[in-house]
């Protein structure tokens, strides 16, 4: 049932279950180090109430979780810079994406179709990656992923695990050695640790993943001896010398100076020899005695990873080959509206809660009003649902659709439920109807400004310290925090908040999130423009828009000059290479909405933006614009683009006159006629090769 639709009795009823329920979570949490559901699955939860409370001010108690702001519990253990960045993998769910990988790697390495790539198949274990640095054989520290930059120091935590050691055996490793692997508790283990905490009164925890993280993140390491954690390793960052030829070599090489490695790693010739050896692992998978969710192929060679290199968070030389999702069946009890940043209406299935890969289920999107017609998904239905990995669980389809007394179909609201504004369906940029209906009231919706807020504060983007979800929640409704400027004058105006003696606060922390603002109030262009929540403009794009203006003012004249989608800095702005046609027009038509525009000037007045570095100068080819075109003999285009990428180049898809080089390949034709006309450096493949060095 939406909101609007709802009676106050049945408001009523709907909040204090929430927020008892939401009450259970923040103790689990906050007191018990213990969450029992996934941070979406709590989003969610704390969402509905708020568009609930929207809908109905007077209801909202006192003690409504949505009054309290508590301090964000992490934070609590020192940060660790990675040197190398601790890279994620992308994703294949079938034999055409291993095929498709396989392919990809060939292409880009140009390799002969007579030759064979050896690639590494291994076990993908579902536990938490760390990160340990030794230097001249000794344990120096260790930290957790994070957000692959900057990760949590866990050395204390670390230094307790049976199989990580203190200092390294054998002969052989370089002076500086940080080795990666995956941190998890084995089934057997996991369900002896579980009959302790039972037996200590506590929540059992509900997966080894989970009791690994709850292990992992205890700030008392005597706690963490006791936990069952164990490390195999898989990969490396920063070593003052290379381990191997190979990553079998590497990983056998770590083997021998004292970690655990995973004995069902492979060399394999083939798609074919990757897929059976997956085949193989999916059918021992009960039997090995702890969690994997999936077999990682890697490319052998070092020398050719290394060519290969990789795309924003993850290698071109690697990829996780998914098992398949788990499937329960259960039954919708109830369909709610969320409404996202960019004003989305997602509608969400309530579920009766089921366990599904030994996680609770209780929420699954339906996506959009399209697909829950498609599957003709009523209220009371009983559905089939799956969940793969840390994917939100789907609706796949209805079980019992010619039983009797079904409820009427599902329409999606044609307004906003937060706001009651219009969501319309508008046109995607292929000029087709959308399928998502989004709420016409930008950021004057609260959901909308609410979400905006939530992503301008999180880790990619401002990633200010203390204050997250829940606080952005407290700011907002308290009417202290409208839009992001607000943020950063909060201390000015504390007199009047005295957030230290909110619930929650106190002195201490208090300060330290005004100093943890204060700290922010220089931001580099590509955080900036990324925490602005710009559809389409991901962190992918917003760097390659750092990248490409590196001065932020150019950048924002540039945009403004190409408000009428047409002329010299609209043409620029498309010819950027990896922004999407939809990027651009949402880009654009966002930075010069009058509204948005006067959101951007108020922050302005409170934080420095600070221009992002012209690229390394030991290279001729640095801040130059490159075109490739025709045919290239030595190199795949790919690799060509990326080898120019990371020497500072700007690799472009047309010739203009800002294009410095003109590549050109046997059969060049209209391009390498514009550039002659323009009088742009028209070079060759090997001019080009000899001219990079
Ligand atoms: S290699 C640059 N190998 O999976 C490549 N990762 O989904 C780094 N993982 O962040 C990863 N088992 O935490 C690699 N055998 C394995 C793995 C593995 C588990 C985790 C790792 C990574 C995540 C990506």
């Amino acid at each position: 049932m939406s909101v609007e639709s709802l009676t106050q009795a049945q408001a009523k009823m709907k909040i204090n279950m929430l927020s008892m329920e939401i009450r259970a979570l923040d103790e689990l949490y906050y007191k018990d180090d213990a969450p029992k559901v996934s941070d979406a699955e709590y989003d969610a939860l704390r969402q509905r109430l708020i568009a609930l409370e929207t809908a109905f001010p007077k209801l909202i108690a006192k003690n409504s979780p949505t009054q309290k702001v508590g301090a964000k519990p992490s934070g609590k253990f020192g940060k660790i810079t990675h040197s190398v960045p601790m890279l994620s993998l992308d994703n294949a769910f079938n034999g055409e994406d291993v095929r498709d990988f396989v392919g990809r790697v060939r292409k880009f390495l140009n390799i002969d179709p007579n030759k064979s790539v050896d690639f590494t198949a291994e076990p993908k274990i579902d536990g938490l990656s760390a990160s340990i640095r030794y230097e001249n054989g000794k344990l120096i520290h260790a930290a957790t992923r994070g957000d692959g930059r900057i990760g949590e120091d866990i050395t204390a935590n670390i230094r307790t695990l049976n199989n990580v050691p203190h200092v390294l055996t054998g002969t052989g490793w370089p002076d500086i050695l940080e080795v990666r692997g995956e941190v998890y508790i084995s089934h057997a283990d996991f369900e002896a640790m579980n009959k302790q905490v039972e037996a200590e009164g506590k929540d059992a925890y509900k997966n080894p993943r989970n009791a690994a993280a709850g292990s992992l993140r205890q700030i008392d390491p005597s706690i963490t001896a006791k936990r069952p954690l164990k490390f195999y390793a898989y990969a490396w960052g920063e070593v003052s010398a290379p381990l191997a030829d190979t990553q079998y070599e590497a990983v056998q090489n770590l083997g021998a100076w004292g970690f655990s490695v995973n004995s069902l790693t492979k060399i394999c010739k083939s798609s074919g020899e990757l897929i059976s050896h997956y085949e193989g692992i999916d059918t021992a998978r009960s039997e090995l005695g702890y969690d994997i969710d999936g077999v990682v192929y890697k490319v052998n060679d070092l020398a050719l990873q290394e060519r290969l290199g990789f795309v924003s968070r993850a290698p071109r030389w690697a990829i996780a080959h998914k098992f398949a999702a788990e499937k329960a069946s259960t039954t919708i009890e109830d369909i709610d509206i969320q409404v996202g940043r960019t004003g989305a209406l997602t509608p969400v299935a309530r579920l009766a809660p089921v366990t599904v890969g030994g996680v609770v289920v209780s929420n699954a999107t339906l996506h959009n009003e399209d697909e829950i017609r498609r599957k003709d998904i009523r209220i009371g239905d009983r559905v089939e649902i799956q969940r793969a990995g840390d994917v939100i669980p789907q609706v796949l389809r209805v079980l019992d659709a010619d039983r009797e007394g079904r409820s009427a179909p599902f329409i999606l609201p044609k307004k906003c439920p937060v706001c009651h504004a219009d969501a319309v369906r508008g046109m995607d940029e292929k000029g087709k109807e959308d399928v998502i209906r989004r709420c016409t009231n930008g950021i004057a919706c609260p959901a909308q400004a609410i979400e905006s807020l939530k992503h301008f504060v999180s880790r990619r983007a401002y990633d200010i310290d203390g204050m997250g979800v829940k606080q952005i929640e407290g700011f907002y409704e308290r009417e202290l925090v409208r839009e992001p400027a607000d943020i950063f004058t909060l201390e000015a105006r504390n007199d009047e908040i005295q957030l230290e003696k909110w619930e929650g606060w106190g002195a201490l922390s208090a300060t330290n999130l005004f100093a943890a603002i204060t700290e922010r109030r220089e931001i580099s262009f590509q955080r900036f423009l990324y925490a602005l929540g710009i559809r389409h403009v991901g962190h992918g794009n917003a760097n390659l828009l750092a990248k490409h203006y590196l001065s932020f003012d150019k950048f924002i004249r540039a945009i403004k000059g190409a408000a009428p989608k047409i002329g010299e800095d609209w043409f620029e702005l498309l010819s950027i290479d990896g922004m999407g046609e939809a990027a651009t027009g949402s880009l654009v038509d966002f930075l010069n909405m009058p509204q948005n525009v006067k959101i951007v000037r108020n922050l302005l007045e409170h934080v420095t933006v600070i221009d992002a570095e012209a690229p390394s100068a030991d290279s001729v080819v640095a801040g130059k614009t490159v075109v490739f075109t025709g045919k290239l003999e030595l190199f795949s285009r790919d690799e060509a683009k990326a080898k120019a990428q990371s020497l500072g180049a700007k690799v472009s898809g047309s010739v203009s006159k800002n294009t410095d080089y003109l590549v050109a390949g046997p059969g060049a034709g209209s391009k390498l006629k514009k550039a002659e006309g323009l009088g742009v450096k028209v070079v060759t493949e090997a001019e080009w090769l000899a001219l990079i060095g």
